[in-house]
């Protein structure tokens, strides 16, 4: 039994010592199918011990066992230090000190900023913010507001018409935001200021000022006393914090269904003040921001109030146009098309 036992240290002492003089992968390969491989002396010598009598295994068995252990942990650790020496440690250098790489972030798109600014103002004013639905009645979209079947003014706005079956209820594609008016006065009871944010669709061919899809802000006020003095004051609130300077207003007479007296509402140059004239107004010194008026008493007949019972002011913006004129954007084109180009300015 000694011999036997002499027979396994040694192997394992010569494998020791030529394990400690290699520095190839190679080599400490060869080595391990040498010391290990199938057709080894130490396998042999293992195979061999089911020929021993049971009492020799006990003794012999453990040391065996212990002796291949220290082997295979003898070649992991030569693997490890061979390929730790082949690391080229200064390429691997890290400099923990260094800035990261800047991923890049995505941002609010500038409309939903200046939808949000907006809002802002005017939550600070008590007003609330309401939105209705994009494809719309027919009637909320015209009817309501004063525009009959078959009223020139239709045309002002070209529509998309939503496809319905005969007999139904016709749809659209809002094209105003005057199309929630309606809907707001027959759940509520004045006196109320709202305003109402959303999109609004016409059929109409694009340029540099028209989209087919835009957004509007429309402001509502009613109440028993509402004048176009509250018309213009709070237009002209709003506007002066909007452009974070200060915005005279101008209202010239003009003609919408659904308003009594109707205007056309100007602001003046904020590149010039209005008072000289410049580029940007084309020497008028005012620009031109969209629709306001008086409501009309008829609408609040279509909403179920009695005439003459309130008075409201209402006006209709194109957003775009504020943001184009906040921002210096020369396109409204810009805004839909998703370039991350210009999306990431603002
Ligand atoms: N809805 C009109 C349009 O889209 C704009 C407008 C004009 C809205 C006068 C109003 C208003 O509330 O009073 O052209």
């Amino acid at each position: 039994m000694n011999a036997f036992k002499k027979h396994v240290i040694d192997i394992q002492n010569e494998a020791f010592s030529l394990v400690a003089k290699v520095n190839t992968e190679e080599a400490l390969n060869e080595l391990e199918i040498r010391f290990l491989g199938r057709k080894s002396e130490f396998t042999a010598l293992l195979k061999s011990l089911k020929d021993l009598s049971a009492k020799d295994r006990q003794t012999v068995g453990p040391l065996v066992n212990a002796v291949k252990q220290e082997l295979l942990k003898a070649f992991a650790e030569a693997y490890q230090k061979i390929k730790l020496a082949s690391v080229d440690w200064e390429k691997e250098r890290l400099d923990v000190t260094a800035p990261g790489v800047k991923l890049p972030e995505g941002h609010l798109h500038i409309l939903t900023q200046v939808q949000r600014e907006i809002e802002d103002i005017f939550t600070s004013m008590g007003f609330d913010i309401v939105s209705g639905p994009e494809v719309e009645t027919e009637f909320y979209n015209f009817n309501a507001l004063n525009v009959p079947d078959n009223h020139p003014a239709r045309d002002m706005q070209d529509t998309f018409w939503v496809k319905t079956k005969e007999g139904e209820e016709k749809l659209l594609l809002r094209t105003q935001t005057s199309a929630v008016q309606v809907r707001y006065m027959e759940k509520h009871t004045p006196p109320f200021q709202a305003i109402v944010i959303g999109k609004v669709f016409r059929n109409e061919a694009t340029d540099t000022t028209h989209e087919f899809m835009f957004n509007q802000f429309e402001a509502l006020m009613v109440g028993e006393d509402i004048n176009v003095g509250n018309l213009k004051y709070i237009a002209q609130e709003f506007f002066s914090r909007f452009f974070k300077t200060e915005v005279k207003i101008r209202l010239r007479p003009s003609f919408f269904p659904f308003v009594e007296p109707g205007f056309e509402f100007d602001i003046s140059c904020l590149s010039c003040g209005g008072e000289k004239g410049c580029s940007a107004c084309r020497y008028q010194g005012w620009l031109e921001l969209g629709g306001a008026g008086m409501v009309n008493q008829n609408v609040f007949v279509n909403a179920g109030y009695e005439r003459n019972q309130y008075q409201g002011l209402a006006w209709g913006f194109g957003t775009e146009r504020l943001a184009m004129m906040k921002y210096s954007i020369p396109d409204i084109r810009l805004f839909p098309a998703g370039d991350t180009r210009f999306l990431s300015q603002f």
